[in-house]
C-alpha cells in the first residue's frame, strides 16, 4: 500500500521518504560551506603566513556570510513548505532526538556567522558579501574581541560535535536500519 501525503512528499511501506530538490540544495550547499569554513577557520588561527598567502580570511568571511544568507532563505523555505515526516520510519525517541539536533543545527547556522561578523567588527573590520557591506553593529573593542573569539570557537566546536552525531545517525539509518532516509537526501537521488 502507498500513502500519498500532500505536495512533493511520498511515504510508503519500503520506508521511502523523498526530499524536494530545493531541500537538498540548501542542505548540501550549506553543509559544504560550513565544513570548508571549519577547515579555513582552524588554518586561519594556527597557520598565519599560509592564511595570508592564500587570502584565507577573505574566503572564510565571504563563505561565512553566504552561509548566513542561505540559512535565512532555507528557514523561510522550511517554514513555508511541507516536509517529509519520519513517523513510522524510525523509533519515536530517535525522531525526537533528530528534531532536537536539527533545531540546534538551524540555530548554529545563524549563530556562528553572526558571531563571526561581530568578531570581525570588534577588530575594526567591515565585513560584507561581494560589494555589499553589512551594517556596523559594534565598534572596534579588543576586550570584546577576545570574548567573541572564544564564543566563535566554542560554537564551531559545538557544531562539529552535533554534525558528527548527525552523520552517525544518517549512516545508522542506511547500514543498520536499512531505510531510505540517507539515500533520499543524497543530491543524485531521484525526486519521486
Ligand atoms: C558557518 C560559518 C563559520 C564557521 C563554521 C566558522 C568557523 C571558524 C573556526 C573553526 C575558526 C577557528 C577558531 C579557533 O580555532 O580558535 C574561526 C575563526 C575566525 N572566524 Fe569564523 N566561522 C564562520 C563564519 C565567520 C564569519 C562570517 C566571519 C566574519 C565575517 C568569521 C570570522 C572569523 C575570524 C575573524 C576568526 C579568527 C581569525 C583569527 O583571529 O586569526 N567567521 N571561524
Ligand atoms: C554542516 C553539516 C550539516 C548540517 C548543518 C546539516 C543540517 C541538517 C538539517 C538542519 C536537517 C533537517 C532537515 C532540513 O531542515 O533540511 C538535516 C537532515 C539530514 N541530513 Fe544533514 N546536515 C549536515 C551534514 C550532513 C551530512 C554530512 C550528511 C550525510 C552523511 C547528512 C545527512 C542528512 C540526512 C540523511 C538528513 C535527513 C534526515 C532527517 O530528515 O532526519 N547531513 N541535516
Amino acid at each position: 500500500m502507498t500513502i500519498q501525503a500532500p505536495e512533493q512528499i511520498t511515504i510508503n511501506k519500503e520506508n521511502s521518504v523523498s526530499y524536494p530538490a530545493s531541500a537538498k540544495f540548501f542542505h548540501w550547499a550549506i553543509a559544504l560551506i560550513i565544513l570548508l569554513n571549519l577547515i579555513t577557520g582552524v588554518i586561519l588561527v594556527n597557520f598565519y603566513s599560509l592564511s595570508k598567502q592564500l587570502n584565507l580570511f577573505i574566503i572564510h568571511e565571504q563563505c561565512g556570510v553566504t552561509v548566513l544568507m542561505l540559512a535565512i532563505l532555507r528557514l523561510i523555505w522550511r517554514l513555508s513548505h511541507k516536509y517529509p515526516s519520519l513517523d513510522g520510519l524510525i523509533a519515536k525517541h530517535e525522531i525526537l532526538l533528530a528534531k532536537f539536533g536539527h533545531l540546534l543545527l538551524y540555530a548554529l547556522m545563524f549563530a556562528i556567522p553572526i558571531c563571526g561578523i561581530l568578531l570581525s567588527q570588534s577588530s575594526g573590520k567591515h565585513p560584507g558579501l561581494l560589494w555589499f557591506q553589512l551594517p556596523t553593529l559594534i565598534e572596534r573593542d579588543l576586550d570584546l574581541r577576545e570574548q567573541l573569539f572564544n564564543l566563535h570557537k566554542y560554537l564551531a566546536i559545538l557544531i562539529t560535535t552535533i554534525v558528527a552525531g548527525h552523520v552517525i545517525a544518517a549512516l545508522k539509518h542506511h547500514f543498520i536500519d536499512k531505510n531510505q532516509i540517507l539515500t533520499h537526501m543524497l543530491p543524485w537521488s531521484k525526486n519521486k
